[in-house]
This record gives C-alpha cells, sequence and structure tokens, in this order.
C-alpha cells in the first residue's frame, strides 16, 4: 500500500483525541475497516426481525469459542479417561457446568439461529444476484458446522457418542470401492476408538473452528461489498437508487449506531431465553443432551435406539427414507425426468441423446448398488443442493412479499415438511414414518429441482421503486 501522510492534530485536542490519532497514523488499515464496516456501512433501513440473526449467530459463535478454551484446560481426549473428565467439569471444576452446559446448549442454539437464518435467505431471496457468494460461503459454513458439531459430539464419550458416530462413519464404507478404506481412514482403527476420540478432538477444537472463522470473514467480507439485501428485495445502492449528495443511498442508514443498538436489544432477548434454557432446562428434554449419553460408551452393548441430536434428524430422515423400495420411485423419477427432456426440451439432438444415455446409466447405477449408499447420497445431496439455489430460483422478483400469494403457501409447506422429517428423525423407525419420510423426502427434492419451473408461474406483484419503511 502507498505511503499514508501523518495527519496532524492540533496540540490543544483533547487526550483521547491525541491518542487516537496516535494509533491511526500507525494503524489506518483498522481505522478504514471500521468505517468500511460499522460507521459508513449503509444498511436498508426497513430491516425486521429477520434480520438479527447473523449478528445472533457470531454471538453465539464467540460463546462456543470462549466456553470450548475452557472445556479443553480440563477436558481429557483419552478413550479411558473423556467420559469422567466430563463429569469432573460438572461436578468438581468451579463453574465448570455452567461453561459445559453453556457450549452444550450453545450448539443447539447455533443451529436453531442458522437455519433462522437461512429460510430468511430463502423468503427475501438474498441468494440472487449479486449476492451469490455470499449464499454459498453461507452453505459452505452449514457444512463445517454440520462437521463441528458431529465430530464435538464423541468428545463426553457416552453410548450416544459412540454408537452415533459408529452409525455414521459407517455410512461412509457404504461408498463403492473406496467405502471401506475411507471409514477406516476417519475412525483411525476398525472400530471408533482412542484413535478416533483423537482425531475428532483435533478437528474439533483446532482445524474446523479455524475454517469456520475464515468462510465467516469471506461471508462478511462479501455481503459488505455488495451491500445487504432487505425484505422488499430491492437494491438500495444501484446505480438508479436515489442517494443524497454524498452518494449515500437515501433507503440505508449508517450500521453504526443504528444497527448496532438494534443488534445489542436482538442480544439482549437472545441471551435471556439461551439464559433460561442453561439454568433450567439444559437437557432440554432430551433433545439438546441426549439421557442416553449420561451412560459411558460401551462397545458392547449398542442402545435400543440410536438417534442424532434434533438438528441433524430432518437429513437423517431423508438416509432413513432410501429403501430398496423407495429406489424404484427414485428410478422412476430419473425416468421421468430424462422422458420429459427428451420429448419437451427444445435443445439440439446430440444432449437429447447424451440426457438419454446418461439417465439409462443412472438406472443402471442405481439397481446394482446398494440403497444404503443411496440413503448416504440423498443425505448429502439434501445440503449439497442448496448450494445452487441462485441457480434455481427463476422468479421475476426477489421477495416472497411481492411473488404470487400462493407461494407463501408453498414456503409454509417446505417448513412443516422439515419439521415433519427432523420429527421422524427422532423417532424409532416404524412403516408409517418410512413412508411419509419417504414423500417428505421427494416433496423436499421436488421443491428446489422443480424451482426453475414453478418459480416462473403466476403474476408476481409491483416492486415499489424504493423500501417500505415507517418510522417507529
Ligand atoms: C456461523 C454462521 C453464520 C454467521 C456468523 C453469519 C453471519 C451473517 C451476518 C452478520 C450477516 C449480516 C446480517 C444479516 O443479514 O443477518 C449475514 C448475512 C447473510 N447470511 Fe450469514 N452467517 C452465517 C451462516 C449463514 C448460512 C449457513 C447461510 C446460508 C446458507 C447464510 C446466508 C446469508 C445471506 C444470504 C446473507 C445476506 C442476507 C441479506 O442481505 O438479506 N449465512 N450473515
Amino acid at each position: 500500500m502507498a505511503y499514508r501522510e501523518f495527519k496532524d492534530i492540533s496540540p490543544n485536542a483533547s487526550a483521547g483525541a491525541k491518542v487516537t490519532n496516535w494509533f491511526e497514523n500507525r494503524f489506518p488499515t483498522a481505522f478504514d475497516a471500521y468505517r468500511v464496516h460499522m460507521s459508513e456501512y449503509y444498511a436498508p433501513k426497513n430491516f425486521n426481525f429477520w434480520y438479527i440473526f447473523g449478528s445472533l449467530a457470531l454471538l453465539v459463535l464467540v460463546i462456543q469459542i470462549v466456553t470450548g478454551i475452557f472445556l479443553v484446560m480440563h477436558y481429557k481426549p483419552d478413550a479411558a479417561k473423556a467420559f469422567e473428565s466430563v463429569e469432573y467439569i460438572m461436578r468438581d471444576v468451579p463453574w465448570g457446568w455452567l461453561i459445559r452446559y453453556m457450549h452444550s446448549t450453545g450448539a443447539s442454539a447455533f443451529f436453531v439461529v442458522v437455519y433462522l437464518h437461512m429460510f430468511r435467505g430463502l423468503i427475501y431471496g438474498s441468494y440472487r444476484k449479486p449476492r451469490e457468494l455470499v449464499w454459498i460461503f453461507g452453505c459452505a459454513i452449514f457444512l463445517a458446522l454440520m462437521a463441528e458439531a458431529f465430530m464435538g459430539y464423541l468428545l463426553p464419550w457416552g453410548q450416544m457418542s459412540y454408537w452415533g458416530a459408529q452409525v455414521i462413519v459407517n455410512l461412509f464404507a457404504a461408498i463403492p470401492f473406496v467405502g471401506p478404506d475411507l471409514a477406516l481412514l476417519i475412525r483411525g482403527d476398525y472400530v471408533v476408538g482412542d484413535a478416533t476420540l483423537n482425531r475428532f478432538f483435533s478437528f474439533h477444537v483446532i482445524a474446523v473452528p479455524l475454517v469456520l472463522l475464515g468462510l465467516v470473514v469471506a461471508h462478511l467480507l462479501a455481503l459488505h461489498d455488495v451491500g445487504s439485501n432487505n425484505p422488499d428485495g430491492i437494491e438500495i445502492k444501484g446505480p438508479n437508487a436515489p442517494k443524497d449528495e454524498h452518494g449515500h443511498p437515501l433507503d440505508g442508514i449508517p450500521f453504526h449506531p443504528y444497527y448496532t443498538v438494534h443488534d445489542i436489544f436482538g442480544v439482549c432477548v437472545f441471551l435471556f431465553i439461551f439464559s433460561a434454557v442453561v439454568f433450567f432446562a439444559p437437557e432440554f428434554g432430551g433433545y439438546f443432551l441426549e439421557y442416553n449419553n449420561f451412560i459411558p460408551a460401551d462397545p458392547l452393548k449398542t442402545p435400543a435406539h440410536i438417534a442424532p441430536v434434533w438438528y441433524f434428524t430432518p437429513f437423517y430422515s431423508m438416509l432413513r427414507a432410501i429403501t430398496s423400495e423407495m429406489m424404484y420411485a427414485l428410478i422412476a423419477c430419473v425416468v421421468l425426468a430424462a422422458g420429459f427432456g427428451v420429448v419437451k426440451g427444445r435443445m439440439p439432438n446430440f444432449i437429447k441423446v447424451a440426457i438419454a444415455v446418461v439417465a439409462v446409466g443412472a438406472v443402471a447405477l442405481m439397481l446394482s448398488i446398494d440403497a444404503k449408499f443411496w440413503g448416504v447420497v440423498v443425505m448429502g445431496g439434501a445440503v449439497i443442493i442448496l448450494f445452487f439455489l441462485p441457480w434455481l430460483d427463476h422468479s421475476p422478483v426477489k421477495s416472497i412479499r411481492y411473488r404470487p400469494g400462493w407461494h407463501k403457501y408453498l414456503y409454509g409447506i417446505f417448513v412443516i415438511n422439515f419439521v415433519v422429517l427432523a420429527y421422524l428423525g427422532v423417532q424409532p423407525p416404524s412403516p408409517i414414518g418410512e413412508r411419509v419420510s419417504q414423500v417428505g423426502t421427494l416433496f423436499y427434492f421436488g421443491f428446489f429441482l422443480l424451482m426453475p419451473w414453478w418459480s416462473r408461474l403466476g403474476e408476481p406483484k409491483p416492486v415499489p421503486d424504493r423500501v417500505t419503511f415507517a418510522a417507529h
């Protein structure tokens, strides 16, 4: 960077101003960053309730890192000592119970906050041009968060830690050719054991948090480069957007102090609820801390019912939905989609031939490889498909506010479907549950894969030029 002239300051200036000036002359980048990201970052003035969850996700990230640092001081990553070291933290370490409950509640709070944050992006079209990268970084954060939570869950070395890891790591073994070796690499042994605990510990406390932090920084830098979306889905900084004589958007307000105050209020409400859970219901009826995990891991005794923690269960349900019977439904979907493309598609013939060949190949693979593997593909695909959302949505307008009325019902059904899948994922398998989760899985994928078609249907409402805002 070019050399910057020192800024002079009057000898009569206050001591505070002189200290600030001293620092600004020696570290101007920090002061520039404050201006670019806080005092001169113009955010739309019509943010609503849904816009609090980004800041809350940051808060929970900090809570997890700080409580994690204190837990590591007393935790022992050793299969023979891990369980008792957690008991020691709970009973003997001063305030250890608080640190541990904050960390375990923080894990669930993280997912609550992030799911709501993602839903906001979904309904206001925040993933669309020019925010595709903001969304993609977000999806990568979501993947990293899942890996972080999964590996953290093994550390207390309870029955659920042990058997949950056993089930999930074994899934990798279903991948043709490389599966068994891959599972061995992840476990570091032929069964989940001390080696697994050590590598999960290392990933949980350092590798994944570093990746998460890097991704969060990229997420926010990309967001501040293109500017925030808002509930109206109107660009407040575009070339045609109204601006004042300094070029600041008329529909925007500086992040600091307006949104810092707004976010502090949100943080207070959040901490109120968070504390209520930490102090009065840290196990949350077995959903945040499963009862079976208060029993030390026993490789010789499989628990009657193994279920992951609630935030994984929608995806776990999709995994369980893929039975060999369900494979026929999936094959029918592939055949129908390829047939439709070939008959109705307006494309050169060689592409049609390619579609037909790929479809035949896919069906052959689906018939020859075990359904368990396809379950893994479906479970992974349910997350991966989110990355493609910016290119699946073809609606002429961004925000749900100006889309045809029935879109609201469709998004409503999507949420109900996701919650039903989550519920079924905690329940023991049953014939009815299996059928419902199969329909739910088809709906989940249909929602995304058919989006290029349904998002164009219907008449959108007229989008105003300025954001809708009533002073309060
Ligand atoms: C550790 C997790 C995360 C943190 C700390 C975080 C942080 C933030 C913050 C502070 C904002 C700006 C405030 C706001 O709009 O709420 C934001 C915006 C955004 N985030 Fe995240 N985020 C996280 C995860 C995610 C995930 C998982 C996704 C999606 C898959 C996502 C998608 C978005 C989008 C699209 C925006 C722009 C929203 C708009 O302008 O309307 N974020 N994020």
